[in-house]
């Protein structure tokens, strides 16, 4: 281990014995409750893992409500202005708890706890809250709560990156079969749209080793499926490409997935490690964004829509059945119709099997919020549910090229008003529902796909 590392965690780890002790004095009857909840995206769900695993170390227990809890902590998103909005409204119900329970401790991490109008507008309309630290601060979490339980007062943390990554905190896993691992942090591409570099700091990869050592120890203990993430893989310092074939090598029985990458410098020597592969899923989620090249410049996202169906294209001619998904904005600054019947047109030439599409929302700090906005929001409503329409077309037709075929599913749950059924997710990440028992889930099945409905498919095991 780095000895920068091994300074730290022994920092942290002290850190962490003087809240234990404190914890066990104030409540010496029982462990205190913890409700941590993770919003957004799959990155900030880990690092609400990662927490959960340190607090675990200083002594608390975790709860599923908040009702009960000691500790409330919003791991929170600040991509969309309705993430922020959802946060404010349920600090805003809070308030009576911490009424009801001096005690309580109140706090927010994540994205939007980074961001300064937000402790700004905690400090001046949510006394509730006592803690408000973002997503540098996690180093100091013991320190932070120490000084909040003994002076209960208002700890604010919004220090930035030291570009150091710490190694060897455990974290307390949501799922025993379905695990993620970051290979990297932050972003450097400044998509003209976009908070996240402002909020996440400058790209730092984590070493090969580091991250393979993970991944063994997961596969070992049972993991059957790992999610391996950054903001953009494609720039992991020691080549994505690389990394996936290391971990490709890894014995067990175990499907490797990843997100996101951005199409600028998504490779052929990328496409050509999906595919050689045997343990990487065949599909690939490639972020376009929009289908019309002159607002992808004012996006700053530095590819055209050539340059994308050319990764595209090439992917397909290594496997015809090569499966795409996407991200989408709708109603950027200054977008026409027209411009927007490009996104339709995109998404029928590519065939995407899902699509996730959101309406443009303001982040105050970034390029685009300085760009005149024309369109209402209502208009823009209906453009996303046009390019839903035209996407619920294209993925029904998808998906029935499934039919008859043998797939192999990672069953992860139970479908919910449909008893004595389950899902899971098939190598292209598409849903498959079969009946068969709750016992299955954490374990790989052959299904037969009999049926495409409108977003999954339906099948019955193979023995
Ligand atoms: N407004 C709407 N969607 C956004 N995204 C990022 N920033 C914004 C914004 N300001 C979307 C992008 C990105 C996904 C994670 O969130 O499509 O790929
Ligand atoms: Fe945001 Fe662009 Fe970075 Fe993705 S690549 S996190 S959209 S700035």
């Amino acid at each position: 281990m780095h000895l920068n590392n091994d300074k730290e965690i022994v920092k942290i780890e002290q850190s962490r014995a003087r809240l234990s002790e404190l914890l066990k004095q104030k409540y010496p009857e029982r462990k205190p409750v913890c409700y941590l909840h993770s919003y957004g995206c799959q990155q900030n769900v880990s690092d609400g893992e990662k927490l959960k695993g340190m607090l675990s170390e200083a002594g608390y227990d975790f709860c599923d409500t908040a009702e009960n809890a000691d500790l409330i902590i919003l791991n929170t998103c600040a991509v969309r202005e309705n993430a922020e909005d959802k946060i404010y409204g349920i600090i805003g119900e809070y308030k009576h708890l911490k009424n009801n329970n001096p005690e309580l401790i109140i706090g927010i991490c994540g994205c939007m706890a980074q961001e300064s109008k937000t402790a700004e507008r905690i400090k001046s309309t949510y006394k509730q809250v006592e803690l408000v630290f973002g997503t540098f601060a996690y180093k100091q979490l013991f320190d932070m709560l120490y000084e909040v339980i003994s002076n209960r007062r208002l700890v604010i943390n919004q220090s930035e990156d030291d570009g150091n990554i710490i190694e060897g905190l455990s974290a307390v896993r949501t799922s025993s079969f379905s695990a993620s691992v970051s290979v990297m942090y932050g972003c450097n591409n400044f998509c003209s749209y976009c908070i996240v570099p402002y909020v996440r700091g400058r790209e730092r990869s984590r070493t090969p080793d580091a991250v393979y050592d993970e991944v063994s120890g997961l596969i070992k203990s049972g993991y059957k499926e790992i999610m391996l993430l950054g903001q953009n893989v494609n720039s992991y310092s020691y080549g994505f490409p690389q990394l996936l074939r290391k971990l490709n090598s890894i014995d067990g029985d175990f499907i490797i997935r990843f997100m996101s990458s951005h199409p600028k410098d998504a490779s052929h020597e990328l496409i050509d490690a999906i595919v050689e592969c045997e343990k990487v899923a065949k599909c690939l989620h490639l972020p376009v964004q929009c289908g019309c090249n002159r607002i992808l410049k004012e996006m700053n996202r530095r590819y055209t829509v050539e340059d994308y169906l050319e990764i595209v294209s090439y992917a397909r001619s290594r496997i015809t059945d090569f499966s795409f998904s996407t991200d989408i904005i709708v109603g950027f600054p200054g977008e026409t119709y027209d411009e927007f019947c490009q996104t339709k047109e995109l998404i029928k030439n590519v065939g995407y099997d899902n699509i996730f599409s959101f309406v443009y929302s303001k982040r105050s700090g970034t390029k685009a919020a300085l760009m005149q906005d024309n369109i209402s929001e209502k208009q823009k409503g209906l453009w996303l549910r046009e390019l839903l329409m035209e996407q619920r077309e294209t993925s029904q037709k998808l998906l029935s090229r499934f039919v008859g075929k043998t797939v192999r599913v990672l069953i992860d749950s139970d479908v919910s008003g449909k008893e004595g059924y389950v899902c899971g997710k098939n190598s292209e990440g598409i849903i498959v529902e079969l009946m068969g028992s709750s016992e299955l889930i954490g374990s790989f099945a052959q299904v037969k796909v009999i049926k495409a409905m409108n977003w999954a498919l339906l099948g019955e095991i193979v023995i």
